[in-house]
C-alpha cells in the first residue's frame, strides 16, 4: 500500500458566517490566540508526517498565500529592530507548499477534484482547517495508522448533538467498536430529525484516489454544487469506509461559538 504522504487543504469558502471579519481576511486567517486558523492544521499534518501541502484557495485570497511566503521588508525591520529572534516569522520554513485556485464556489467535493494532477495515483489527507483539534496526538496520524492496517477511505467521527446534526455530514454504520466502525452511508447535512445517527464527520480524511473518480464523475454535472461525502460513498462500496471517534477535543471553528471556545481553551493551554 503506498504511504500517505500528501495533504489537501480547501480554504476557498466565503466565511459567510464570520462577515464582516472574513471580508477582506479568509476565514482560514483568523487568529487562534496567536496564529491563523490554517497553521493548526498544517502543523497537525506535520507531526504526522505530510511532506506536502496542497492548499485550495478561492479567488482574491491573496492573505493565505503571502502569510506563507517569506517577507524580505519584514526581515529587514525585525533585523534594524535587534528583534532576531522572530526573524522566523519572516521567512518561515515552510516547504512544499502548492496553492491552487478554485475557479468559482462549487463545493467542497470540486475543490478536492481541483488538485486530482497534484495528488495523483496515491492516497491523500485532506483537512479542513476550520476544525481544529486539541490532541496529545495528531488526529491524521490516527487517521493515517487506521489507513495503514487497513487501506481505503478513513473519515473521523464524534459524537453530535441532534440539534447540531443538521451542520455536518452523518454517517450509518455496520460494525462497531469502541472507537472503530465501518461505515455504510453518509448522509450530507440531514434535516432536522433525520440524522441516521449521531456521529458526525470532523474535517479529517484519508482518501482513496478512487474518490477523484468518483468526483470526477459529480463534476460533469451541471451548476450543482460536488460534495465530498457522494464520492466517498461511492468509493467506500468497494474500496471501505473506516470511521474513527477521534481521542481529541473538537472546536468548529466555522462557527462563532467554536471559534470563541477554541480561543479560551488554547489560551488557557
Ligand atoms: C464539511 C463536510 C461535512 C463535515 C464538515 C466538518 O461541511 O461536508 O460532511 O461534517 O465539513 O466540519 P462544511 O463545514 O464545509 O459545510
Amino acid at each position: 500500500m503506498k504511504p500517505v504522504r500528501k495533504a489537501v487543504l480547501p480554504v476557498a469558502g466565503i466565511g459567510t458566517r464570520f462577515l464582516p471579519a472574513t471580508k477582506a481576511v479568509p476565514k482560514e486567517m483568523l487568529p487562534l490566540v496567536d496564529k491563523p486558523l490554517i497553521e493548526y492544521a498544517i502543523a497537525e499534518a506535520r507531526e504526522a508526517g505530510i511532506e506536502e501541502f496542497i492548499i485550495v484557495t478561492g479567488k482574491n485570497k491573496p492573505a493565505i498565500r503571502s502569510h506563507f511566503e517569506p517577507d524580505q521588508r519584514l526581515e529587514n525591520l525585525l533585523r534594524e529592530a535587534g528583534k532576531e529572534d522572530l526573524l522566523h516569522y519572516a521567512s518561515p520554513a515552510y516547504k512544499n507548499l502548492t496553492f491552487v485556485e478554485q475557479p468559482g464556489p462549487y463545493g467542497l467535493g470540486h475543490a478536492i477534484w481541483w488538485t486530482r494532477h497534484l495528488v495523483g495515483d496515491e492516497p491523500f489527507a485532506v483537512l479542513l482547517p476550520d476544525d481544529v483539534i486539541m490532541s496529545k496526538k495528531p488526529c491524521i496520524g490516527e487517521l493515517i495508522s487506521v489507513h495503514n492496517e487497513r487501506g481505503g477511505n478513513v473519515i473521523a467521527l464524534e459524537q453530535v448533538a441532534p440539534e447540531s446534526a443538521h451542520l455536518y455530514g452523518i454517517v450509518e454504520t455496520t460494525s462497531h467498536s469502541e472507537r472503530h466502525m465501518e461505515i455504510s452511508n453518509i448522509v450530507e447535512k440531514p434535516v432536522l430529525g433525520t440524522a441516521p445517527s449521531n456521529l458526525g464527520i470532523v474535517g479529517r480524511y484519508i482518501l482513496h484516489p478512487d474518490v477523484m473518480e468518483n468526483l470526477e464523475r459529480d463534476s460533469r454535472l451541471p451548476n450543482t454544487e460536488i460534495q465530498l461525502t457522494n464520492a466517498i460513498v461511492a468509493s467506500g462500496k468497494s474500496k471501505g469506509t473506516h470511521g474513527v471517534l477521534i481521542s481529541g477535543r473538537r472546536f468548529d471553528c466555522g462557527t462563532k461559538r467554536g471559534y470563541l471556545s477554541a480561543t479560551i481553551a488554547f489560551a488557557l493551554e
